[in-house]
């Protein structure tokens, strides 16, 4: 077997993660690598970096015999599938950051290694600088991945941190992390949801070896969540995160979503502020296990990048085991979800389809309920998303002996005792 194979990179696009990536390489000669090309968008614009490795034609580096690896990581997601798909044809490996592409086209994405032998590595499009995915795929390489639970998108993790710690409503906070560059001027993948879906697609895939597109992933961001709601998990000594969240059944499928939830004070994620991402893995016998990092910026995602680069050197592929050689895990909506729920007017809410009310506070201005409500009836209505609702899963969401719980209720209802 070739050993520390020398490495010849094509690299696409030249913005945060792309010239960090090449003060890094500079930084790591013992990588032996050579960055032999970089191919970018805009002829025009100055860079950090001699004029002679820039070209905007793509195929001088699909097509260069000595390139063997293409890093992709460029912001525009179409045009990576076209680059990623080419390179691995064209008997390449491919590094790419691009969680949105891998999260869209990811079913070709596995046909086009196994047809390939290619490989395709990712690190750093789920948590940056966290190394969850080779963790997932390498290390709880068993049936005893009980759950795992994460913030993975930094900039909603910002905003939120800023509506607790100063007071801040949505609106300022957002503001204040667009100034810092720790959201998009057009920031609505990140604070709809739609960033940390994406990521979660695949995450499933290397934890369970689950294949699902994020739209039929239940989903939501934080736009909806208001300041009186940060004021209720202050009184209960919570913090509201966007979480997303896998948990195994007792009947043996995962349950899986990306919601805004509220956070006990012991719980790992409460100690994951600001721009940073973390995630917490509970298995068999380990107990809980977190990972904790930065989830975005210009150093911390090329670290990524360079150790998957390095993992080229000794032909590293993701086996995708989950999904190969095990019996994949399939999702269900047969659970329950113990929910928070704000609105201005009633009206909008209907209490009927709840399964039970365990609080209802309908004096204030801004009203709110906790109730457990049917994993479907969220996945299949849009009322929770309309009307300035604000739905936030509570701190232990999810509930499966649903029957069992309501035959008790009623037990002690007869006996008086309720
Ligand atoms: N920034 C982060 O912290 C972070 C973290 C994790 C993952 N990612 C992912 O990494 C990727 C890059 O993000 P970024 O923040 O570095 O983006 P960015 O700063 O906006 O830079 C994008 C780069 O892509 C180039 N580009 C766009 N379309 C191209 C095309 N068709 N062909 C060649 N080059 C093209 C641009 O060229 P010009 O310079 O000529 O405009 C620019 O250099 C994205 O997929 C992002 O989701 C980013």
């Amino acid at each position: 077997m070739e050993t520390h194979k020398q490495l010849t990179i094509g690299l696409f696009g030249f913005g945060v993660v792309g010239e960090g990536l090449y003060k890094v390489l500079q930084q790591t000669p013992s990588l032996n690598a050579k960055l032999k090309m970089v191919c970018i968008r805009n002829p025009e614009k100055k860079r950090n970096a001699p004029a002679s490795l820039f070209t905007t034609d793509k195929d001088v580096l699909l097509n260069d015999p000595e390139i063997n690896v293409i890093v992709e990581v460029i912001d525009d997601a179409d045009a990576a599938f076209q680059i990623v798909s080419t390179a691995l044809k064209n008997d390449k490996d491919v590094v790419s950051a691009s969680k949105k592409m891998i999260a869209e086209h990811l079913l070709e994405l596995l046909e086009l290694q196994q047809q390939t032998g290619r490989s395709l590595l990712y690190e750093a499009a789920a948590c940056a600088s966290i190394p969850v995915i080779r963790n997932l795929e390498e290390y709880y390489d068993n049936d005893l991945l009980h759950s795992i639970k994460a913030i993975v998108n930094g900039s909603t993790n910002y905003i939120l941190t800023k509506m607790f710690e100063e007071g801040l409503d949505f609106k300022q906070a957002l503001i204040q992390a667009q100034q810092l560059g720790f959201a998009e001027s057009n920031p609505k993948l990140d604070i709809e949801g739609y960033d940390a879906v994406n990521k979660w697609t695949f995450l499933l895939t290397h934890a369970y070896g689950i294949t699902v597109s994020p739209s039929n992933i239940l989903f939501n961001g934080i736009q909806d969540i208001k300041a009186g709601d940060a004021t209720v998990a202050r009184e209960k000594n919570q913090q509201i995160k966007l979480v997303a969240q896998a948990k195994k059944l007792q009947n043996g499928k995962v349950a899986a979503f990306v919601l805004p939830q509220f956070i006990k004070q012991e719980d790992p994620l409460a100690f994951v502020k600001n721009e940073y991402n973390g995630v917490v893995i509970e298995s068999g016998f380990a107990d809980k296990q977190f990972f904790y990092g930065k989830g975005a910026g210009s150093f911390p995602t090329a670290s990524a990048v360079l150790s998957d680069i390095s993992a080229l050197r000794y032909q590293y592929k993701y086996e995708y085991k989950k999904l190969y050689h095990h019996v994949p895990h399939e999702l269900s909506t047969d659970v329950f979800l113990r929910v928070y729920v704000s609105f201005d007017d009633l009206r909008f809410i209907p209490r009927e389809r709840f399964e039970w009310l365990e609080e209802w506070h309908a004096q204030e201005e801004r009203k709110y309920l906790v109730g457990v409500i049917s994993f479907s009836e969220l996945k299949d209505q849009t009322w929770w998303k309309e009307n300035n609702t604000s739905l936030i899963l509570t701190a232990e969401p999810v509930i499966e002996d649903v029957e069992i719980r309501k035959l008790k209720k009623k037990s002690l209802e007869l006996a008086g005792i309720l």
